[in-house]
């Protein structure tokens, strides 16, 4: 049983038509909140969203591209003018890894991936709080960072680099907009059973089994519901005094 304590709040969740994302989205809409589902992928958000409100939640689907400051700003448009407002927002869409040493990296990827994973989640914010602050009640946001916004992982040097950077903004954001009672805290997954833990196995050639005892002290994968918990605390008022702060939803890996 989901208790509603995001009942009528508006919350985006970007990167939402799979993996945590998605298991965000419908979460939230558990939880009683005014979903705008955001992503990409058209056909996959559609059917989540459609999915949602089958279930009786209330959700909308808006395609966008995270790295393009007008469509994230058509995002935050198209939420007020279907909700009215904006609440808060799981700035969660990214692109995985990448799978060369430092001395090799794909600079064409390192440009791909930065403007997804560090630009758009710094787009993000940015016209999320435009809209809270014109509101002027205050709002949460939550930004997806990573193990790999604390520990360096090989061959991931792209990746590494922006969710660190996602793990500064979320303190700068904090620090400039506590004052309007916007709270801007982060989530730092571990290793969690998606589509995008599914392809780097793949790509790297290890089973989960192998794999999953090093990267967790549960011996297990994480599964997208759990990190959506993390989530669904930091943007509910259940939250009300943590700003700036990482929750390290990682099993233990950070604490070895
Ligand atoms: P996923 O690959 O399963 O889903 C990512 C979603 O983002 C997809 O629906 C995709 O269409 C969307 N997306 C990608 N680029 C986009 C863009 N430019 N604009 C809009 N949407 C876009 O990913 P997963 O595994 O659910 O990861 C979610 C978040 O958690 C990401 O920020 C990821 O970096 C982070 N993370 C994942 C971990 C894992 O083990 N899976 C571990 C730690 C962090």
């Amino acid at each position: 049983m989901v208790f509603p304590v995001l009942q009528d709040k508006v919350t985006v969740v970007t990167g939402a038509a799979m993996g945590m994302g998605e298991a965000t989205a419908r979460l939230f809409a558990q939880a009683g909140a005014q979903v705008v589902v955001a992503d990409f992928n058209d056909e996959k958000g559609r059917s989540v969203t459609d999915d949602i409100v089958a279930n009786g939640g209330e959700a909308f689907f808006v395609k966008v591209d995270v790295s393009s400051s007008e469509d994230v700003r058509q995002m935050i448009e198209a939420t007020v003018e279907k909700y009215g407002r904006l609440d808060g927002a799981v700035n969660n869409a990214a692109i995985t890894p990448d799978d060369k040493n430092v001395a090799e990296f794909d600079e064409d990827y390192w440009d791909r991936l930065m403007s997804v994973d560090l630009k758009g989640t710094a787009l993000s914010m940015k016209y999320e709080i435009q809209q809270l602050l014109k509101q002027g009640d205050g709002g949460s946001i939550v930004n997806i960072s990573s193990v790999s916004g604390f520990r360096p992982q090989p061959q991931n040097i792209a990746y590494v680099a922006a969710k660190h950077g996602v793990v500064g903004m979320t303190k700068v954001a904090a620090l400039e907009y506590g004052g309007e009672n916007i709270r801007v805290n982060s989530v730092a997954p571990g290793a969690i059973d998606t589509p995008m833990l599914r392809g780097a196995l793949e790509q790297f050639g290890f089973t989960a089994e192998e794999y999953a005892p090093q990267l967790s002290l549960l011996n297990r994968f994480g599964q997208a519901d759990e990190i959506a918990q993390a989530s669904l605390w930091l943007i509910s008022d259940q939250s009300s005094y943590l700003t700036g702060t990482t929750i390290h939803a990682d099993a233990g890996y950070t604490a070895r």
